[in-house]
């Protein structure tokens, strides 16, 4: 169904002097959106005349977006860059670790690559579905090799909490935007976070505890766990 809200009314010329009807003017609430002073107050029409620009000139200018403003989906947009670079640096880690002849950490790591790109997809879509732009940006080279599993593991738990902090702007913004549409989908990535930064620091503590000339122990932990099931990162 199409609704369409105003505040403006015009009345119709012809009939101006016997009859008039007066009927809502969409071009009369453009005109007075788009004037500098009218917007400095009046948020919510602003944001039709920002999210005008974002759209298709095929599909042309709509009236209703679910996201509040521009800054938010090019926030959005950058958070798509911070998990593909999360999920490049997972593989280089799966592959470092493949490479290092131990192929439990490598597996390990290459799901936690996967889960990465589903998070980006899950932003993109979120971005199609709310009638916005997708726009990803570059992202830089992972780092490939590590001295020891130690720092591997380490540099995975810093981007956890990175990314943790990320998200957590995101829904800063959303609150501060009134924007409940991105903080109710955001939410799924609040309680994500914690599961990945605890059961990351869980595999550093277990890399630590091993030590680097015990790595095969660190293996069969993950094979362990990942036999009964309860893996360190369990996807919902
Ligand atoms: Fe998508 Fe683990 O952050």
């Amino acid at each position: 169904m199409w609704v369409y809200w105003t505040t403006s009314f015009s009345v119709c010329s012809l009939r101006r002097a016997k009859f008039p009807i007066i009927y809502p003017d969409p071009w009369l609430d453009y005109k007075v959106a788009t004037r500098p002073s009218f917007r400095t107050f009046t948020p919510g029409l602003s944001r039709l005349r920002s999210f005008s620009q974002l759209q298709s000139p095929v599909v042309g200018e709509r009236l209703f977006y679910m996201v509040a403003n521009q800054k938010i989906v090019a926030a959005i947009n950058e958070q798509m860059g911070n998990e593909f670079s999360a999920m490049l640096q997972y593989y280089a880690i799966a592959a470092h670790f493949g490479a290092e002849g131990l192929p439990e950490l490598s597996a390990h790591f290459y799901k936690q690559a996967e889960e990465e790109k589903e998070h980006a997809l899950r932003f993109i879509q979120f971005v199609i579905d709310t009638g916005a732009r997708v726009k990803i940006p570059a992202v830089s080279a992972p780092q490939a090799h590590f001295e020891v599993a130690e720092d591997a593991v380490k540099l995975s738990l810093e981007q956890e909490e990175q990314v943790t902090t990320q998200i957590n702007a995101l829904v800063s913004m959303a609150k501060a935007e009134a924007d409940y549409t991105v903080d109710n989908f955001l939410q799924w990535f609040i309680k994500e976070q914690l599961e990945e930064v605890a059961s990351m620091g869980q595999l550093l503590r277990v890399v630590q505890r091993a030590g680097e000339g015990n790595l095969l122990r660190v293996e069969e932990y993950l094979a362990r766990e990942k036999d009964s099931g309860v893996a360190l990162s369990e996807e919902e």
